[in-house]
């Protein structure tokens, strides 16, 4: 059995309180022996090169082990650029963690330099390249995508997402081809893993035959304080649960899932 946890939007140099928090998830995902870490961006909250190092400082634990995978956000894109430092090499990746095929995907554009300009781009090309990663996927390994936007509309969360979205600014709407994507990589894809907005949402595909697709955003982690947990073998979810400060609180349970291994309580 492999474990992977999903987080999001740590916005790292926002305020002290982000860091502490940011600290503590540290603090409980090694307590918990997790296996792979994905982090789908806004790694840092202005972009800068100081607030990325702080992050990798952080989490070097789990770095150092080769342990975390990320994609940048579109605060990543702003003040030093630090998406640079986040994802190299293209806009779309595929790596391999254990039990896990992962395509990693860069949905941010230039254009992320302020706050009322972080919608995301996603082109006809990148969705191509998604398509070809997932047809490596080996069997017995979950195949996965990750990207920082999301790829469904999703209620706005605030009032300056509200304004912008009446007066036609597009920093609030989904990625444009995201529905094109999800078509796309249908059975052939188990699990969307994507943040930018900071409450946690979930949408399922159902397929007539095979299995079907979650799409899950896993929302602020260093807000919430907590990350959704997934425990695997031979290329199946077997338990799901949220992983919190102190526990993890089963959520959904498959029909022949065991119970989940017990998680120490992390440092205080
Ligand atoms: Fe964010």
């Amino acid at each position: 059995m492999r474990t992977l946890v999903h987080i999001s939007d740590l916005h790292i140099g926002r305020d002290e309180a982000v860091e502490a928090s940011a600290r503590r998830l540290v603090a409980m995902l090694v307590e918990a022996r997790v296996d792979a870490v994905l982090l789908t961006g806004d790694v840092t909250h202005r972009g800068l090169a100081s607030e990325l190092r702080r992050y990798e400082r952080i989490f070097a634990p789990l770095l150092e082990q080769g342990r975390l995978l990320a994609v940048p956000g579109n605060h990543d894109r702003m003040g030093d650029d630090a998406a640079r430092g986040i994802m190299r090499g293209g806009r779309v990746a595929v790596d391999s963690l254990p039990g896990l095929h992962v395509v990693r995907v860069d949905s941010t554009a230039p254009h992320n330099r302020s706050l009322v300009d972080g919608h995301g781009e996603l082109s006809s090309r990148d969705v191509a390249d998604v398509e070809l990663a997932l047809d490596d996927a080996p069997p017995g390994a979950i195949p996965l995508v990750m990207l920082h936007h999301h790829v469904l509309p999703l209620p706005v969360e605030d009032l300056a997402e509200k304004l912008a979205t009446l007066i036609g600014l597009p920093c609030a709407d989904e990625l444009p081809l995201g529905q094109d994507l999800l078509g796309r990589i249908a059975g052939r894809c188990r699990l969307v893993l994507h943040g930018h907005r900071h409450v946690p949402a979930e949408f399922r595909v159902a397929l007539p035959h095979g299995a079907g697709m979650r799409i899950l955003n896993a929302g602020s982690t260093t807000l919430l304080g907590r990350a959704r947990m997934f425990a695997h073998t031979s290329g199946e979810v077997a338990w799901e649960g949220w992983l919190a400060a102190d526990r993890v609180e089963p959520k959904a349970w498959a029909p022949a899932a065991r119970r989940p291994p017990r998680v120490a309580p992390a440092a205080a």
